[in-house]
């Protein structure tokens, strides 16, 4: 039932975001049809399964070197079929969503020439970037899971 519930849902989405796929779809749709699948609609994740928590997370990224890159870099962002702007708009939406006051002030958007060039240059290692960054993170005083 509830199975059946979430199909016709994201069919709804799939007619609600037209093109999406041509670019220039909302990035709330494009969240919910590529995204929330493994981070659920609110970006709670699943951090027992390995997905993290979003939410007051995400913003603290942009504080420690290489967190900026590494939020595009991560393949779930990276490879996710979406055009180079549909991703920025999408980043600098989960950003707002999810984690509004860890984003620290005049934090320039993303925009597609960063997003092409970050996209080009994947990472070897996730989680040891991901370590290093929460590490630089825990230096200021700041912990995320
Ligand atoms: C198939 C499941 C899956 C999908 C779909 C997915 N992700 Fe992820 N995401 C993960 C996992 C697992 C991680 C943990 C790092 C890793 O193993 O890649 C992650 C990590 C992330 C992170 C880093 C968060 C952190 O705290 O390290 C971001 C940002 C992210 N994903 C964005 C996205 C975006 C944007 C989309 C949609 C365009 C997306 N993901 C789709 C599974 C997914």
């Amino acid at each position: 039932m509830r199975a059946g519930i979430f199909k016709v849902t994201l069919l709804s989405l799939a007619l609600l975001a037209g093109n999406s796929w041509a670019g220039g779809g909302s990035p709330q749709v494009n969240y919910m049809l590529h995204c929330s699948g493994c981070h659920g609609a609110e970006g709670a994740g699943s951090p027992s399964d390995g997905i993290p928590d979003m939410r007051g997370a995400l913003g603290h990224f942009l504080k420690a070197p290489g967190g900026r890159e590494f939020l595009i870099q991560v393949p779930g962002t990276s490879q996710a079929s979406l055009g180079d702007a549909d991703v920025a708009v999408l980043m600098n939406w989960m950003l707002k969503r999810f984690s509004p006051a860890e984003v620290p002030a005049g934090t320039p958007p993303y925009t597609e020439t960063e997003v092409r060039r970050l996209r080009a240059a994947p990472l070897a290692d996730v989680p040891a970037v991901r370590e290093r960054i929460v590490a630089a993170l825990k230096a200021q005083g700041i912990s995320i899971d």
